[in-house]
């Protein structure tokens, strides 16, 4: 990737300087922006024990790969549909990029033009309608599961778990059900490790010292991903490349190195008084994308009641809604978008696409002048409108162009805000490898539903739920 005329990412904040002038106050951040990148590097900084993921830059990409691809090759032979079943960094990594590359109606597809098994995702809600639905959509299909916890312990992939486990040994047998069965998780401990290893399930590992959120280009993404078709090596080459020209001595410059110029931007606009951050997308492909990136901000960020709320749009859909918070709004947003530069990219299961709008006979409803003109074209109109639209209103706008929606720019922009997103808090001074907050909610879910250990809660919890539900009586009395 190294050609002069080979296309490259690029980050643009031109937009925000307008709107909020940071620029006299980025040498300052992005000095302590780099002063984290060491101490991500060196592993001298918070949590650096959940700084494996950085190694990627030193591995060998294919010794990386293979155990991945080697597990994911047998799952495709054997199976048309793959449940995975995770939450959190075990869910959203691998979704995002299926999502994203994968063709949007795969499932609707007939059989023959399906190039490899198709992807649901369980495990990741307590919802039960949900739940039970997935069971009736594989009936039609004959499903291996691929269940991912890295604590092994997590209530809603250990229930999905059993549920799916169970549908399957009545439907399969359980020895079927077993070869249907695969794992990653911990390779130290936690219960899915005890029962991968009793039941002889492949296991494959997500490595200690990688967090949730930071695991996607371990089995915890690959293995999914590759099950499904996306091309894993160039996902990781493109991350590789990503790491090296983060890191490299010579990128020290606001102009060489966005996701270091971005770090110090977050953190620049933050101190300005903008409090949340709009990941814009312009594709429902990347919706999923938005989610993996709000998990790594939010869960990152968010420490001693500070940090940038990370939200979402994804636009055109949402501009004829939260447009107009965009616009008008409390000035306390910026907007950070993806912008891709080759809106037709390759996507797995589908081809580059292109859709010239048509004449249609007897629709004289005012669009006439647009016939034969791409619809990519009138994208990127309504993207620079809105882009010039929200500096008027006041709105900071930045943008990822990216060359493609292809798996070795996805790798290589997810790798960049996973540096980002370490650098900058190491720079704001807190860990961004923690999320303490959300153990909260488990320990009172864990006092009400009954397990054990967490008895002594149980009352004080409930008393608590009662002086809520007093309050709620106001309604229609039901029957
Ligand atoms: O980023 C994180 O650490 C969390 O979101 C976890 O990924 C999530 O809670 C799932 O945990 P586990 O993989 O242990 O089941």
């Amino acid at each position: 990737m190294s050609d002069m005329n080979t296309p490259r990412l690029s980050f643009d904040w031109t937009r925000a300087q307008d709107v909020c002038p940071v620029e006299s106050k980025m040498s300052e951040h992005f000095a302590k922006v780099c002063e984290g990148s060491q101490s991500l590097l060196n592993k001298t900084g918070a949590g650096a024990d959940f700084t494996g993921w950085t190694s990627l830059l030193e591995a060998d990409p294919a010794a990386a790969l293979s155990p991945s691809v080697e597990l994911a090759t047998r799952i495709a032979q054997q199976s048309d549909a793959v449940v995975v079943v995770g939450i959190g960094g075990s869910n959203l990594g691998a979704k995002a990029v299926f999502d994203a590359l994968s063709h949007s109606y795969a499932a609707d597809l007939p059989p023959q033009k399906r190039s490899a098994p198709q992807l649901y995702w369980a495990g990741n809600h307590l919802a039960t309608d949900e739940a039970a639905e997935l069971l009736d959509a594989l009936e039609g299909h004959t499903p291996s599961l691929i269940v991912i916890s890295k604590s092994g312990t997590t209530t809603e992939p250990a229930l999905a778990f059993r549920i799916l486990k169970s549908y399957m040994d009545q439907r399969f047998g359980v020895a079927e059900s077993a070869a249907r069965i695969f794992c990653v998780t911990d390779p130290k401990g936690g219960t899915l490790k005890k029962l991968a290893d009793e039941n002889d399930w492949p296991r494959l590992e997500i490595p200690p010292d990688v967090g949730g959120r930071y695991s996607v280009f371990t089995p915890c993404g690959l293995l999914p991903l590759a099950a499904a078709g996306i091309d894993v090596e160039a996902f990781v080459t493109g991350a590789r490349d990503a790491g090296l020209a983060a890191t490299r001595s010579e990128n020290r410059s606001l102009e060489t190195n966005p996701a270091l110029c971005y770090a110090a931007l977050r953190n620049a606009l933050y101190s300005e008084g903008y409090k949340v951050e709009a990941h814009c997308t312009w594709t429902p492909k990347l919706r999923t994308v938005s989610e993996w990136w709000k998990q790594l901000f939010g869960e990152s960020d968010a420490k001693e009641n500070s940090g940038l709320y990370p939200a979402s749009a994804c636009f055109t859909t949402d501009l004829h809604s939260l447009g107009q918070y965009f616009q008008d709004g409390e000035r306390h947003l910026f907007a950070t978008h993806i912008k891709i530069l080759k809106e037709a990219s390759v996507a797995q299961g589908a081809l580059a696409r292109s859709l010239t709008i048509p004449k249609a006979a007897g629709l004289n409803d005012g669009f006439e002048f647009l016939n034969g003109k791409e619809l990519s074209l009138v994208q990127h109109h309504a993207q620079e409108a809105t882009f010039l639209a929200h500096a008027d209103g006041k709105c900071p706008t930045v943008v990822w162009n990216l060359p493609e929606r292809n798996a070795y720019w996805l790798g290589y922009w997810m790798y960049s805000q996973m540096i980002a997103c370490a650098v900058g808090g190491y720079a704001r001074g807190i860990n961004p490898f923690d999320q303490p907050g959300v153990e909260d909610y488990k320990r009172n879910m864990f006092a009400l539903i009954g397990k054990s250990g967490f008895e002594s809660k149980r009352d004080e919890i409930q008393q608590r739920i009662e002086r809520g539900r007093r309050l709620q009586s106001f309604g229609p009395t039901a029957g």
